[in-house]
């Protein structure tokens, strides 16, 4: 179904990798659809396909088969150059190791998406405000705790307003404080920004800030649900165990 509000739609996409003579597939034909503004979390297992996912997604990686749509432009055969263009002007990344430059302070690090690129003061203050970092603009990520360096690392991803911010096991090195405040800030800045945000997690907590949560096996989107159907983060742990549970039953089956 097309619908003009569609921020990302993803069509059956397939990506191989070889293991000296065996063929794996990393993905095996995945297929979803994000609107503007909705915030969707990719669950699985470790090696079922998610960093692969993002990184198609973002253009890091080529599919070998299926098609990326990002606000109506399918992506799937751009090649590097364009790709490059593509990345700049359409997508946030936010990753694990929050990837800052260790010589530049927190505002220098958030704006260098931008290459020089101008941006309005009031722009810079109002993600720096939004962000919390107003009083630690100055500081260099070693003098920053990892909490905000990660909120360093979304600003950076967001000071150039893409289209959709793509988020990878955002709160893997923080502690559970720092994680839920990293959690609320994504929340709160699809609720109030419209972002439209795809993030991989291992972690139900983590993904309870979403709106729905995709859970990939062995390369297939296997189950999905909106986290409005659990009351609370135990509830969505138990629901995404028994998806989980259910899929090792059926691959043994089979
Ligand atoms: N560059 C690569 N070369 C070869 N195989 C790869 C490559 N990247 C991923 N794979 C394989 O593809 C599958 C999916 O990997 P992927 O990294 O997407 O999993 P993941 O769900 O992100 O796992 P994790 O939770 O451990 O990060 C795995 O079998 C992995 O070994
Ligand atoms: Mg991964």
């Amino acid at each position: 179904m097309k619908s003009d509000n569609r921020t990302l739609e993803i069509r059956s996409l397939e990506k191989y990798y070889s293991h000296g003579e065996q063929k794996i597939a990393a993905l095996d034909g995945v297929s979803l659809a994000v609107d503007k503004g909705d915030f969707v979390a990719i669950m699985g297992a470790s090696g079922s396909g998610k960093s692969t996912l993002l990184h198609l997604i973002g253009g890091l990686t080529n599919a070998d088969r299926g098609e990326i749509i990002i606000n109506g432009t399918d992506i799937s055969g751009y090649g590097d150059h364009d790709l490059t263009l593509f990345r700049r002007n359409h997508l946030g990344f936010v990753f694990q190791a929050y990837n800052l430059m260790p010589f530049l302070t927190a505002e220098e690090n958030i704006k260098l998406p931008l290459l020089g690129k101008k941006v309005t003061d009031s722009q810079l203050e109002k993600l720096l405000d939004r962000l919390g970092l107003k009083d630690r603009r100055h500081h260099r990520p070693d003098a920053l705790s990892g909490g905000e360096q990660q909120r360093v690392a979304i600003a950076r991803a967001l000071i150039t307003e893409p289209d959709v911010l793509l988020v990878d096991e955002p709160t893997g090195n923080l502690d559970s404080v720092a994680e839920e405040d990293i959690c609320q800030l994504l929340r709160q800045l699809c609720d109030e920004q419209q972002c439209t945000i795809a993030m991989v997690t291992h972690e139900p907590a983590v993904a309870f800030a979403a709106d729905r949560v995709h859970v990939l096996s062995d390369g297939k989107i296997v189950d999905s649900f909106a986290t409005s159907e659990c009351d609370n983060e135990a509830e969505l742990a138990v629901k995404y165990q028994q998806i989980v549970h259910q899929q090792k039953q059926l691959t043994k089956t089979r």
